[in-house]
């Protein structure tokens, strides 16, 4: 994919906030600090597009991004940050979860695991609750520059035993740094643009009766 504009549009916190858009969108979620917005300035090759930190929770809002006109990115903010208040840390959640229920243009969401941890159970219940709601996402393990490739694929391993269900898209690795990963990613991202039916949201949790909770580890 040729990268001919990206920029920044809004930040949310609330639904009223949302850029009004009818462009395919994919929102980016996972832990606190695992490497989010750095995957999203490797995706569309910009340094500092997305402002990136090695403090943790520097994401606070939605972050909405254009790319060339033609789909949207979302930044969503990290979950599972230890030194945040737990009431903050629910309002992150409650954030997410709206976000992800409301927004009638998501396309898919791209769930991010650091390769070096273990998987967490906040993880995992990202990944199911948005299974419950019928949500597609691709799961992705990013910082593999960060280990050998011994280490990588024992990681891999444990990392796809804890997730993977039969059926479901393999793990991804990814790496900001060396752009291991990227050409898939944006596969994946492509693929997912033609299949998009796009028009009236999926189920709600009112109607599922599923809201997104996530298990401190
Ligand atoms: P929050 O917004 O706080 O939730 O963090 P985030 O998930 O957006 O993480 P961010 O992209 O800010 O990266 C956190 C730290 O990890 C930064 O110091 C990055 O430089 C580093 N980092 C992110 N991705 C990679 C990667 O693929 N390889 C390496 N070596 N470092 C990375
Ligand atoms: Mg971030």
């Amino acid at each position: 994919m040729k990268i001919i504009t990206a920029e920044f549009i809004t930040g949310a916190v609330s639904s009223r906030q949302y850029p009004r858009e009818i462009l395919p969108e994919f929102a980016f979620a996972g832990r606190s600090n695992v490497g989010k917005s750095s995957l999203i300035n490797s995706l569309l090759n910009r340094k500092k597009l997305v402002k990136t930190s090695s403090t943790p929770g520097k994401t606070q809002e939605i972050n909405f991004f254009k790319i060339n006109d033609a789909l949207m990115f979302a930044d969503l903010p990290g979950y599972g940050f230890a030194k945040v208040p737990a009431t903050v840390q629910k309002k992150w959640q409650m954030m997410i979860e709206q976000y992800i229920l409301m927004r009638e243009n998501l396309t898919g969401v791209v769930v991010i695991i650091d390769i070096r941890r273990n998987p967490t159970q906040m993880d995992l219940d990202l990944t199911n609750w948005l299974e419950t709601n019928g949500i597609r996402y691709a799961l992705v393990a990013t910082k593999s520059d960060k280990l050998s490739s011994v280490e990588t694929a024992r990681q891999k391993r444990k990392i796809e035993a804890a997730f993977l269900r039969e059926g479901s898209e393999k793990l991804l690795l990814y790496s900001s740094k060396n752009r291991q990963g990227r050409n898939e990613l944006w596969s994946c991202l492509s693929k997912w643009t033609a299949t998009h039916a796009g028009g009236p949201k999926k189920k709600g949790a009112s109607q599922t009766g599923h809201s997104l909770i996530m298990h401190e580890p």
